[in-house]
């Protein structure tokens, strides 16, 4: 008769796994102040919001309390939302945003002339989920700033657009790089702790742009476990190459040169030794050795005497002459 394993074993399983998983959740229910907020779990997402200007001056617009206005960063039609970071995940994305409008066109003069710098921000750690009325309070005795109205709840990311300013038009060096650094896991963990955004080759990486048009910014984005930025320059790679093919040769050099010493030192000396000994009885093929010692054995071979031969051909030689 077949075994067939329980079938209420995985169903117990995924039980517990709701139940562990419902406790976890709860779990973290009770809201701590602002203050002591968990971090940000790795992938959460992040929401970019950017300080409202006034599309005459790129004066920032302030609300009636006098506080820098932010609004989200704009849509981006490969998401449907306004641009979005995810806690540690590096990654190439796009944002295309579907439609210049005229303001916006105006402000993206602004950003490239450097009247106004397109300064975003991002929560440093996830806000508290609804701005409760004990939030409201808390946020405003963490104000700062020369207004007294940047939040202490957030990272400012300004991103450097660069490009050139036209007549009728702009190339706006759509390229980026937006580096995040997190503080250390040791310090907080899942804290935001600055990041940054700039246009990398605008001369070669641009797009035109009208009124009207679409504008795709291709952001790079990359995440450090530190507030350090890690060492990246290791030269431009010839230098290596010409180095390591100087030192391949070097070595080969001195390792040809210890053979040949060797050789010439030690084996030589031996099987030649060894040559003229073999050789004594047959003579005839002494001369095979040196040519020095060849010679040596003309001249001196028929006294019969082997003394000469640093090797076995003088010796050999005039022992054969001999027979
Ligand atoms: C971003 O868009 C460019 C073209 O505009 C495309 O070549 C590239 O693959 C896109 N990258 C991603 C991550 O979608
Ligand atoms: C943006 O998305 C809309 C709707 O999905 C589409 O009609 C439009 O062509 C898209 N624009 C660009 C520039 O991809």
């Amino acid at each position: 008769m077949p075994r067939r394993p329980p079938t209420w074993l995985p169903l117990l399983a995924i039980f517990t796994f709701w139940a562990s998983l419902a406790t976890a959740l709860s779990g973290q229910e009770p809201l701590k102040g602002p203050a002591e907020t968990p971090g940000y779990k790795a992938g959460e997402g992040i929401s970019v919001t950017c300080l409202n200007r006034n599309i005459e001056t790129g004066e920032h617009i302030t609300d009636a309390s006098g506080q820098l206005q932010y609004i989200p960063f704009p849509t981006c039609n490969e998401t449907g939302r306004p641009l979005e970071l995810s806690f540690g995940v590096e990654k190439d994305m796009n944002c295309t945003i579907d439609f210049i409008s005229d303001p916006f066109f105006h402000l993206l003069e602004f950003y490239i002339h450097n009247d106004a710098p397109l300064t975003c921000r991002v929560p440093s750690k996830p806000l508290p989920p609804s701005p409760s009325a004990d939030y409201k309070v808390s946020d405003e005795t963490t104000q700062e700033g020369a207004l007294g109205s940047q939040s202490t709840l957030y990272t400012p990311l300004v991103i450097s657009l660069a490009g050139t300013l036209q007549l009728s038009h702009l190339h706006v060096g759509n390229s980026l790089n937006l580096l995040v650094h997190a503080a250390p896991k040791s310090v907080e963990a899942g804290r935001i702790d600055a990041a940054s955004a700039y246009s990398v080759a605008p001369h070669e990486r641009n797009v035109r742009v009208s009124i009207g048009d679409p504008l795709t910014l291709s952001f790079s984005v990359r995440w450090y476990p530190s507030t350090v930025l890690p060492p990246g320059w290791t030269g431009y790679g010839g230098h290596v190459y010409k180095s390591t093919f100087l030192y391949c040769l070097l070595s080969a050099g001195a390792s040809a040169a210890i053979c040949v010493a060797y050789f010439r030192g030690v084996e030589l000396p031996r099987r030649l030794r060894r040559y003229a000994r073999d050789k004594v009885p047959g003579g005839r093929f002494g001369g095979y050795g040196l040519p020095i010692a060849n010679g040596n054995g003309n001249g001196n071979g028929s006294t019969g005497l082997g003394g000469y031969g640093f090797g076995g051909g003088g010796y050999g030689y005039g022992v054969g002459k001999k027979d």
